[in-house]
């Protein structure tokens, strides 16, 4: 154990890349309550509103506070890869409109999938930021992959996909 801590360490002081890795030991160590320091890089004014947030909501530590976010991220995330079966899909994104390339590669991978895209809305959020809603209905599975395309674009810096299952939700 104590061998892999100091590899771990090593990696750290290597590059970011494996800072990034280390956080996947982070989240597997404290299963066994085995705490690991690592390091982020965040835009200040990302940190600044983090802070603002786990301050109003009483959290001890910055630390305590990224564990949950960590741990909702998880969860999200296997909820996300438990998405099958005929589903009504709502995708929410908020992107900078002026990204190099971004609002090309939306619209690529919506004519992509046309076949699954029932509508969507455009809204203006402001000078730099603008929100889509994308209403989907298909496969599941597919709908969660057109969700991942968008949240893998550089310059995309909100997505929620919410699904509903056609009669078994609501009857
Ligand atoms: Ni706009």
């Amino acid at each position: 154990m104590r061998q892999q801590a100091r590899n771990r360490n090593t990696f750290l002081a290597r590059s970011n890349t494996v800072c990034k890795r280390s956080i996947t030991h982070y989240a597997v160590n404290l299963m066994d309550k085995q705490l690991v320091r690592t390091c982020v890089s965040l835009p200040n004014d990302l940190l600044d509103r983090f802070d603002e947030i786990i301050s109003e909501r009483g959290y001890s530590s910055r630390s305590e506070a990224i564990r949950d976010a960590i741990r909702n991220y998880i969860v999200n995330y296997k909820w996300m890869t438990e998405v099958e079966g005929e589903r009504i899909g709502i995708i929410s994104l908020v992107y900078e409109h002026d990204q190099r390339g971004l609002t090309d590669d939306l619209t690529e991978i919506q004519h992509v999938h046309m076949g699954l895209i029932t509508s969507s809305v455009h809204i203006h959020l402001d000078h730099d930021n603008c929100l889509e809603i994308i209403m989907l209905h298909g496969e599941g599975k597919s709908i969660k992959e057109v969700a991942e395309m968008v949240m893998a674009l550089k310059g995309v810096k909100y997505v929620k996909l919410n699904t509903i299952s056609p009669g078994k939700d609501f009857s």
